[in-house]
């Protein structure tokens, strides 16, 4: 399957995702980045690694829409059939979410539902709770919300701050989001509602 990934920034989630898909087994290629921002960092890293990229500037866009049109504009050129999510910042429109029904992956840095939003990893150790991690979960129009694919855990030290936190929950997404992609894009993923189920019953 054809994948393309979104990003905003560092896109070291992309990485990860690009260097599964280089395993000759991967059943997805990543056949674009494209990132809302000309100079995020990660469009140079997928460029030099021969990598399509395509940078799609929100500023110069009247409004959500007419920014939703051109990317779909690109995801159709380049027969794009699944998207992941990888520090985008963008809310994307409810047309475009159903659009990609099924097909429109995130990851975010918490154990969804705990922790919409920003600043995840400053809200967990505010809050004191010992577990946190990350979730891959399809995209529905409400933010952070979705069928969840695949989550981790990842315990609370005494002494961490929001960046060591961050630190050992980013290394976790690194696992879970190539598994997650690669689980959507051999139909091995069932959702029921707000549920998915994993069907290992082949490969
Ligand atoms: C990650 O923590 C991801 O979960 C969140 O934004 C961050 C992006 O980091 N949605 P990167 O650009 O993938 O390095």
């Amino acid at each position: 399957r054809r994948a393309a990934i979104f990003i905003s920034g560092r896109g070291s989630n992309m990485r990860s995702l690009v260097e599964a898909a280089r395993a000759p087994d991967y059943p997805a290629e990543i056949a674009l980045v494209l990132s809302n921002r000309p100079e995020a960092e990660g469009l140079a890293y997928a460029r030099a690694l021969g990598v399509q990229t395509a940078a799609v500037d929100h500023k110069i866009y009247a409004g959500r829409m007419e920014f939703e049109k051109s990317v779909q504009i690109l995801l159709d050129l380049h027969r794009i059939e699944l998207i992941c999510l990888a520090g985008f910042m963008r809310l994307l429109t409810p047309g475009f979410v159903r659009a990609w029904d099924g097909r429109l992956l995130n990851i975010h840095p918490a154990l969804l539902p705990a922790y919409r939003g920003l600043h995840t990893h400053e809200r967990a150790l505010a809050d004191g709770v010992k577990i946190h991690g990350c979730t891959v979960h399809f995209v529905v129009p409400e933010m952070d919300e979705g069928p969840i694919i695949a989550q981790a855990a990842v315990a609370v030290l005494n002494d961490d701050t929001p960046d060591t936190l961050a630190a050992r929950v980013l290394a976790q997404e690194h696992v879970i989001y190539p598994a997650a992609l690669a689980a959507v894009a051999t139909g091995r993923v069932h959702v029921a509602g707000n549920r998915t189920r994993l069907d290992d019953s082949h490969q």
